[in-house]
Formats: C-alpha cells, sequence, structure tokens
C-alpha cells in the first residue's frame, strides 16, 4: 500500500524526490492511509543516510487538496469522549509527522505542482520553504471555515508564525483561495517559477540550504527560544488592537452565529503565547471540538457532501443521454432574458434574444457588453473572449432565428397569455427534440405546457435574480413533463455550471413558498405591535441576510399583494388568510408604500442617504407596550420557514434533502450557518426540540406552525431525512 501512495529516488546529490500519488484516488487528500504512508516514507528519508534534503512534490495535477472529509466523517461513531480520542489521535499523528519533517535536520522543500488546500497547503507550510508552479488554475488557501472547521493540520500556529498574526488572520478566517503568484505576495509562498524549473528549483534550494530549521524551532533545545513573533507578540499593543477589531468585525458580521471563525481566533490567540507544541495542542482542541458539532456536521453536510452530490447530477434520471446544449433561444430581453443570455453566452453557447421590439433585444444584450466590460476592467477576461461572447449572442424579433436551437426559455411578462402565444410560435419553429422552458416565478408549469404540442418536453427552469450572481436554478416539474426533459434541464443547469435543485410543480414552487413566510412572518409580528427595529434586528440575528421588512421592499409588496389576490382568487375558500396579509393591503392600498422601487416603503429611501425605517410606522401598527424577547421573535421568523419548507417535503414538492438546504440557502439566503432549513429543523434544533417549540407557537399563533405528520414519524422512529 505504502508503495502505491508514496516513493522517492535519491540522485548523486543525495536529494531525495518523494512523490506523493495516491494511486486509489483522482487527488492526493490527508487520508489515514495517506498520514501513515507519509509517517513512514518520512521515517525512511529521514533515517537514509545518503539523503541530504528532500523535495516533497504529487504525482498529480494537484499538490494536496486537504482533509478527507469523507473519511473523517465515517471516523465519527456518534460516542463524543471516543471520537474526540480517536480523531485527537489522528490529529496527534499527523504532527508528528510534520514536526519531524521540520526538527530532523534534514531540509524539506514543497515543490507545489498544483492546488494545496487546507491539510495540503498546511502540509508545505510544515516544509522549510515552498516553492510553487505557475499555473494559473492552481489555488492556495485554507477552506476549512466555510465548513465549520478550523485548520487544524498546525494552519493557526504556522501562519502567524510567519507572516505574524495580523496579516495570518484573513487567511484563516476568510476561506480565502489565491493563486501563486498572491500567495506568493502574501508570504505564503516562497518562490514562484514555471512549471518545468519547478523541480530544478527545488533542488538547488535544498543544495544551498543544508541546514535548513524553522525560525520557531530555533534555539528550541536550549530552552530558550529566540523566536519572537514577525509583526508583534499577542500581547504587544498592536497585535492586542487587531484581536479585538477581528472579533468585533466578526460579531457585527456574523452575530456569533458561527463557531470556527470564533475558534480560530482563540487558537491563535492562546497557541502564540506559547511554545509551538503546546500551540499545536490546542489548536488540536479547537478543531476536534469543532468536527465533533453540529455546526459542522451540518455544514459539511450541506456545502461538501451536498453540494457535490448535488452539482454532479446525482438524481439525474438514469439511462438517458446526457445532452450538449450549443444554441438556445430567450424569448423577452428584460431583466431575467438579459441575465441568463449573459450565463448561457459565457458558458459558450450560442443564444437568440428575442423581443417585441429590435431595440428591447439590443438593450437585452447591452446588459451583457456591460457585465463584461466590468470583467474586463478587473483583468477577469480578455477583449478576445468578451468580443468572442458577445458574437454569440444575436438580438432580434424574428421567431424565425430560432431554428435550430436546442433549448428555448421563456421569460416574458407573467401574464399566461402572452406566455402561451410566444411558447406556441417558438414550437412552431423548433425541431422535435427541442427543450421548452418558462422562467416563471409563480404561474404553475403544468398550464403553460397546455401551450405547447409537446407538454411532455416543457419544463421550469426558475433563474434567480440577478442571474450573473446566483448560483441556484430551481428545475420545475410539470404533470407531463418527461423525465428526459428533467435529465436534459439538469444537463443544461450543469453546463452553466449553476446548482439545479427538482422540485414539482406546484404554487410558489419551493423557494418562493417558503421565502413567502418569512417576510409575512415579519408582518404578522408587526401588526401585533412588535417593534420594527426588533423584527429587522431578530432577522439579522437569526442569520437572515435581511430583514423581514426590508427584503418586503425589494420584492414590493404591489407583487405580494398581486399574487397573494391571484391566490385567493384561485383557490376560493381553500385560502388560508396569513395575518401578514393585511399588513401588506395595508401598506400598497391605505399607505400608498410598495417598497424600494417607489422610494417607500417599510422604509424611506431619501436619495444618496442610507434607508430609515418609515417614522408612521409606529402610528399604523403601534407598539405594545411589553415587547417580546429577541430570541423568541427569531424563533418564530425561523421556524414560520422551517414548518412551511417540511410541508414541501410532506406533500413531495420537493424530495432530496440536501437539494432542500441548497435550495433555502441559495434561493433565498436561509441562515446559512444552519447548514440550510431541514439541517435547522434535524441537526441544529433536533426534532423532538423542534416539534416541542412549533406544537407551542401553534397554540400562540396558529396552525402556519403545524408540524407535519412526516417529521413526528421520523422523531418517533429515530429516523433521519438524509437515511438514504
Ligand atoms: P421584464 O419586464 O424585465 O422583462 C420582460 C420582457 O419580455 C420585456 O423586455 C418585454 O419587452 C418582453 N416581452 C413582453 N412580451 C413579449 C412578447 N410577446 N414577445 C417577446 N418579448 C416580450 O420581466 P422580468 O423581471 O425579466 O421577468 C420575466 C419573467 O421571469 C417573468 O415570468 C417573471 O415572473 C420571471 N422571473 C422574474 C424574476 C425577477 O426577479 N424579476 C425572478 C425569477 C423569475
Amino acid at each position: 500500500m505504502t508503495a502505491a501512495m508514496m516513493s522517492y529516488q535519491v540522485d548523486h546529490d543525495g536529494i531525495a524526490t518523494l512523490i506523493w500519488n495516491d494511486s486509489e484516488a483522482p487527488v492526493n487528500s490527508m487520508s489515514q492511509q495517506a498520514v501513515e504512508s507519509l509517517a513512514n516514507i518520512v521515517d525512511e528519508v529521514i533515517s537514509d543516510d545518503s539523503v541530504k534534503g528532500v523535495i516533497l512534490t504529487s504525482g498529480k495535477t494537484d499538490f494536496v487538496v486537504g482533509a478527507n472529509l469523507k473519511e473523517i466523517l465515517t471516523m465519527k461513531s456518534g460516542d463524543w469522549q471516543q471520537d474526540a480520542e480517536q480523531l485527537s489521535a489522528f490529529i496527534q499523528r499527523i504532527h508528528g509527522v510534520m514536526r519531524k519533517m521540520e526538527t530532523a535536520g534534514k531540509p524539506f522543500v514543497a515543490a507545489l505542482n498544483g492546488t494545496a488546500l487546507g491539510g495540503g497547503l498546511e502540509l508545505a507550510l510544515a516544509c522549510h520553504h515552498r516553492i510553487a508552479a505557475n499555473q494559473a488554475k492552481a489555488r492556495f488557501g485554507f477552506p476549512e471555515v466555510n465548513l465549520g472547521l478550523l485548520p487544524g493540520a498546525g494552519g493557526t500556529q504556522r501562519l502567524p508564525r510567519m507572516l505574524g498574526i495580523e496579516k495570518a488572520l484573513p487567511w484563516l478566517m476568510q476561506a480565502t483561495q489565491v493563486g501563486p503568484a498572491q500567495a506568493q505576495a502574501a508570504g505564503i509562498i516562497d518562490e514562484v517559477v514555471e512549471p518545468e524549473q519547478l523541480l530544478p528549483a527545488a533542488r538547488q534550494w535544498l543544495l544551498d540550504n543544508p541546514q535548513a530549521l524553522q525560525p520557531w524551532d530555533v534555539g528550541l533545545n536550549n530552552k530558550r527560544s529566540k523566536f519572537r513573533m514577525p509583526g508583534g507578540e499577542v500581547q504587544s499593543a498592536k497585535v492586542a488592537q487587531t484581536f479585538m477589531g477581528a472579533e468585533a468585525m466578526l460579531r457585527k458580521k456574523t452575530y456569533g452565529n458561527y463557531a470556527a471563525p470564533q475558534a480560530i481566533l482563540e487558537a491563535v490567540y492562546e497557541g502564540c503565547q506559547v511554545p509551538f507544541d503546546q500551540g499545536l495542542a490546542i489548536e488540536t482542541r479547537g478543531f476536534v471540538r469543532l468536527l465533533l458539532s453540529d455546526q459542522a456536521k451540518a455544514l459539511i453536510r450541506t456545502f461538501f457532501t451536498g453540494l457535490q452530490q448535488v452539482n454532479k447530477l446525482k438524481h439525474r434520471p438514469v439511462n438517458i443521454e446526457k445532452r450538449q446544449f450549443t444554441k438556445i433561444g430567450i424569448l423577452g430581453a428584460g431583466m431575467m432574458g438579459a441575465g441568463i443570455a449573459y450565463s448561457a453566452s459565457l458558458g459558450g453557447l450560442g443564444v437568440v434574444l428575442l423581443d417585441t421590439d429590435q431595440n428591447q433585444a439590443e438593450q437585452g444584450k447591452a446588459y451583457s457588453e456591460k457585465l463584461l466590460k466590468k470583467r474586463l476592467a478587473r483583468g477577469k477576461t480578455s477583449q478576445e473572449k468578451v468580443d468572442a461572447q458577445l458574437a454569440r449572442i444575436l438580438p432580434t424579433t424574428d421567431f424565425n432565428d430560432l431554428a435550430g436551437c436546442d433549448l428555448v426559455i421563456e421569460a416574458v411578462f407573467e401574464d399566461r397569455h402572452i406566455k402561451a402565444e410566444v411558447t406556441a410560435k417558438a414550437e412552431a419553429v423548433l425541431g422535435s427534440d427541442a427543450l421548452m422552458a418558462s422562467n416563471t416565478s409563480t404561474l404553475p408549469i403544468t398550464s403553460l405546457a397546455d401551450a405547447c404540442q409537446r407538454p411532455e418536453q416543457f419544463i421550469g427552469l426558475h433563474f434567480f435574480s440577478p442571474v450573473d450572481k446566483m448560483p441556484l436554478v430551481e428545475i420545475i416539474v410539470g404533470e407531463k413533463t418527461s423525465q428526459q426533459s428533467v435529465a436534459w434541464a439538469l444537463d443544461f443547469v450543469q453546463q452553466l455550471r449553476k446548482t439545479p435543485i427538482v422540485v414539482n410543480d406546484s404554487r410558489g414552487f419551493y423557494t418562493s413558498r417558503v421565502f413567502k413566510t418569512y417576510v409575512l412572518e415579519g408582518m404578522a409580528l408587526l401588526s401585533e405591535g412588535v417593534a420594527p427595529a426588533l423584527i429587522e434586528n431578530a432577522g439579522k440575528m437569526a442569520g437572515m441576510p435581511v430583514g423581514p421588512l426590508a427584503l418586503s421592499d425589494e420584492v414590493s409588496m404591489e407583487l405580494m399583494d398581486r399574487i397573494a389576490r391571484q391566490t385567493q382568487a384561485d383557490l376560493g375558500d381553500a385560502y388560508t388568510p396569513h395575518p401578514g396579509d393585511e399588513v401588506v393591503d395595508f401598506m400598497v392600498h391605505h399607505a400608498d408604500r410598495i417598497g424600494k422601487k417607489a422610494g417607500r416603503g417599510f422604509y424611506d429611501y431619501p436619495a444618496g442617504e442610507d434607508k430609515a425605517l418609515w417614522p408612521g410606522l409606529s402610528e399604523a401598527f403601534v407598539p405594545a407596550a411589553t415587547q417580546p424577547e429577541v430570541e423568541q421573535v427569531m424563533q418564530r421568523l425561523l421556524y414560520a420557514q422551517a414548518v412551511e419548507a417540511l410541508h414541501c417535503v410532506s406533500e413531495g414538492v420537493i424530495s432530496q434533502p440536501h437539494e432542500v438546504d441548497i435550495g433555502s440557502i441559495y434561493g433565498w439566503g436561509f441562515a446559512p450557518h444552519t447548514g440550510g432549513i431541514l439541517s435547522f429543523v434535524e441537526t441544529i434544533e433536533g426534532f423532538d426540540a423542534f416539534i416541542a417549540r412549533a406544537d407551542a407557537l401553534v397554540q400562540n399563533y396558529g396552525d402556519r406552525f403545524r408540524v407535519p405528520h412526516l417529521v413526528r414519524e421520523l422523531a418517533e422512529t429515530g429516523g433521519s431525512f438524509y437515511a438514504s
């Protein structure tokens, strides 16, 4: 096994080239097996008298991509003490190998042939020198914090001792990933050379530095280390201020919702005041605590396991050949049409962008021009690429130009008659295997498909605004939509490098339906006399990106009013009024304050100034004498959404739990620190506590908090949404 994973060869100068090449995986990662191999081979090179120095490099395209999270997850049994011990032992094994490399008296140089992230970069930090090949695609950084973890292979101790605390903290806390040049400029990498020079340069460095020692190990055995933290010790006035600033910024940005950045601060603060090896022990304790936390469990499940599965189309219908799209049509060159045209042309697709008049179609194309100009100015693209992308967009008014399109996406006004008309016209010029889609945000896909000769090839592709920034696409399956169309729609979204979730046709689909409950709950609170500032702050403190009232202003209450009226008309007696409805009605029809686009809603939007809550609100909705605790308001805002999402799952509107979680975060920004809306229910709150709290809310505020039976069943049987 060891031989297959790692090997080394020694040249006539005594330089060993140690190559890590995991033959059983596409990339090198810090698996248990890899760490054992590394430990063994490091022992070997150190005791091999013919070896004077060691080049550590990889046989893969990338160097080492980080920890093997999949494996780490399998190391958890659920018994906290046992897991903590096992994980600590594993981490200590890693530290042991790295410390041997650093202190055995032979110089190690990391020859970074490609990406080194997380544990991979930490391994490079444990070498005495780092040289990277000048590869445009190579990335360097510490992504752990995004998964609720800290860099646990010595990163929180080595990086501050290399760069100084002030410079190291952002790299550890913000998960920034950069290319070779930026990593060198930051001091994370020492040299960048052309790929063919990588090994010669590494070899030369070893020949020039036969006695390398890490700065923190100089004088280590004399008991009185001479090492001084670059940029100042923890207790110095300047660094103390850095910690205070970082702490304050973190609070302001995350309201204390994330454990990992806090733990990173602590590991650096405590670990950098003690000798290096004690620092590593402090880091390990912090790492294990995080890894065994519910938050890391949820974040890893959603952003590592889940996102990978979703982006790889794990649940794509089987036995349907993959479709490669080359040319698509877009009907309606408004805000959404123009955005979709940009994303599709960026993905290399030809786009026919159709509107009622040529000028409007050209305007739609101009949107891409505007975005590309910005990218060009930032050095993110070349003029050649910009020209090529723009040449792929054809603005037109002529339906005949749609001939030969693999897919046509309708994005005209939200009016079923106009939609029916343009859909039929487009279908008439398309080939028989073309897919037809609508970007509608509210109209049932099944009914829109009626306008088609081939309703089985009609599907919903719900993009989010602004399309160029939002990664999610909600694919809506109508009653007659075929599995082949679902598979093709998934292929298309993947081609655009966006993240698809698949939902069944129903009112508001999944994202709009649940999102709505957040803003309406905010309004219900307002109508009960809860102070608007308390509502808004509670929303943000709960982890939502914007308070519910500000969000209503963004969406426009006019639109909410229209949708509510349409729903009432469609459902008749079956419509369940929401206490927030009356607030919408008041704001639109009595106060004439429809939201941000009118410059007046729950907030005033004075030109050139920050928005401010409308002073008239306290007259319209008189604040109650006793105000609830902020935690109660936070709970209501999150529970209202969670219960609705649970209904979506129990009604079969959406079925894949990872998609429910990812859709909630990417779709409307549901508190990302929870790992998504199902993770919130199952992992953060726990079924029993969630049900008990929701039941209490039913008592006080009514049936909209009633948890569906499915969840009670899971709670009773010890089941899980993520079981399959
Ligand atoms: P918009 O009003 O900006 O654009 C609609 C475009 O369709 C206009 O350029 C209009 O000239 C064109 N159009 C109207 N009738 C036409 C016809 N017969 N033939 C060709 N073009 C025609 O609207 P927006 O915001 O882009 O919305 C479009 C669709 O996307 C709607 O169904 C909307 O519900 C949906 N949507 C909107 C989102 C948003 O945030 N605005 C988000 C997701 C979906």
